[in-house]
């Protein structure tokens, strides 16, 4: 097996490796998947100024994140049924993450339990950080007894993902009738209906069928007041794309915002996440802090959200991608190659987590400028 160098590297082989339905859910986008490519265009659209002769014999990308200190300002990011990937799934993901010092946000719809994450990953008393994705049902009471098991695993925040009303229309999946393999299930939910076993989706999306029966399309800011006064936990609001929800997030006492399109599987067309970034993070005026997901594949894209204002980033794709190579290891290797692509990018930029400030830019050619330091003037 050739060495491994950059994240396409991982998607390359994972794509041997893994069944075609089971990628083909992975890599889909909504629709045409103007947004899925949009989202990493996004990021060759700007530019990184460097700044030169400032001694970056060591550079620092420790940070703490909702109270967590972490190796790295990047956190993996909710995705479900990560047993079709690797048979250690979720489980391995979280031993990934403990290793490299970094949090993990597990999906609703995990094929490991919370607490067996809990277990392999954080728990009390350990050093991993491990962060609930929360899906919310037409049955309140079980959404927040999946809020209830988290805190009591030991789980630090609350991802709560508001794109998802109903399900994307993925191609693919609709082509291949997407269901899990026999052998999974949801294992946080206990009948059949709910843990997405029992096989009756018809010819569509099964997941698309299960989304429209399950998961409550009347979901409002209200609960999002009804969230916070049920949790000590922190709150992020996951999947905000405009300067106006994100200030109405605010107002509901929110503590953080991750700006995601859902890595581009809901609505076709909306913008990539890096173009929204900057108006979210100005609307917010420093009142929680601001996330980012969404085709981050490399140290620069890390870098360029952070300089265009994001605390910290998460990866979605690209984990899958490690645990389909090589399960546990292969995501720490995943996980460890952006690690040190951000900390050549962090040197070679010339800077340093605390010198990312506000950002000036102007325009040069097609793509605009970045600096990194609010102390240094743009050349136009
Ligand atoms: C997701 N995402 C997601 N989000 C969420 O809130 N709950 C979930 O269960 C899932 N499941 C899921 C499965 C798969 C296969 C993918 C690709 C994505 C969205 C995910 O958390 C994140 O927003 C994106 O994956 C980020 O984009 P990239 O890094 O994949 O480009
Ligand atoms: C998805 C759901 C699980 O994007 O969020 O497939």
């Amino acid at each position: 097996m050739s060495k491994r160098v950059c994240v396409s590297d991982f998607e390359e082989q994972a794509r041997k490796v893994l069944p075609k339905a089971v990628y083909d859910y992975y890599r889909s986008g909504a629709d045409e998947q103007h947004t899925l490519h949009d989202n990493v265009e996004a990021f060759n659209r700007w530019c990184l100024v460097p700044r030169v002769l400032r001694d970056v014999s060591s550079v620092d990308m420790s940070l703490s994140v909702l109270g967590q200190r972490l190796s790295m300002p990047v956190c993996v990011a909710s995705t479900a049924m990560q047993r079709m990937a690797h048979a250690d799934g979720e489980v391995a993901t979280a031993r990934a993450c403990r290793t490299v010092g970094t949090a993990m946000m597990l999906s609703s719809w995990a094929t490991s339990t919370i607490e067996e994450v809990a277990e392999a990953g954080g728990g009390p008393g350990a050093p991993g950080v491990l962060w609930m994705q929360l899906y919310i049902y037409k049955d309140r009471e079980l959404s927040l007894s999946l809020v209830r098991r988290a805190e009591q695993a030991g789980y630090q925040a609350i991802f709560l993902t508001v794109d998802t009303p109903y399900l994307g229309r993925r191609w693919d999946d609709v082509r291949n009738q997407f269901k899990l393999p026999s052998h999974l299930s949801m294992s946080n939910f206990s009948t059949s209906t709910l843990s997405f076993s029992d096989g009756s989706y018809g010819a569509d999306s099964g997941l698309a069928v299960y989304v429209s029966k399950a998961i409550d399309p009347t979901l409002s800011w209200d609960d999002v007041l009804w969230l916070k006064r049920n949790t000590h936990l922190p709150v992020i609001l996951k999947g905000v794309l405009s300067a106006e929800d994100a200030r109405q997030a605010v107002d509901c006492g929110v503590d953080g915002i991750l700006v995601s399109n859902h890595g581009a599987r809901q609505l076709d067309g909306a913008p990539a996440t890096l173009d929204v970034l900057s108006e979210v993070v100005h609307a917010v005026g420093g009142r929680c802090d601001v996330f980012l997901d969404g085709g981050v594949r490399r140290g620069t894209d890390v870098l360029k959200a952070l300089a265009l204002g994001a605390k910290a980033v998460f990866v979605g794709r690209p984990v899958l991608w490690g645990l389909a190579c090589q399960g546990e290891q292969g995501v720490a290797e995943l996980l460890n190659l952006l690690k040190q692509e951000l900390h050549l990018a962090m040197a070679l930029a010339g800077t340093d987590l605390s010198l990312l400030g506000p950002v000036d830019k102007s325009t040069m050619g097609q793509s605009e400028l970045l600096t990194l330091n609010q102390n240094i003037d743009t050349a136009p």
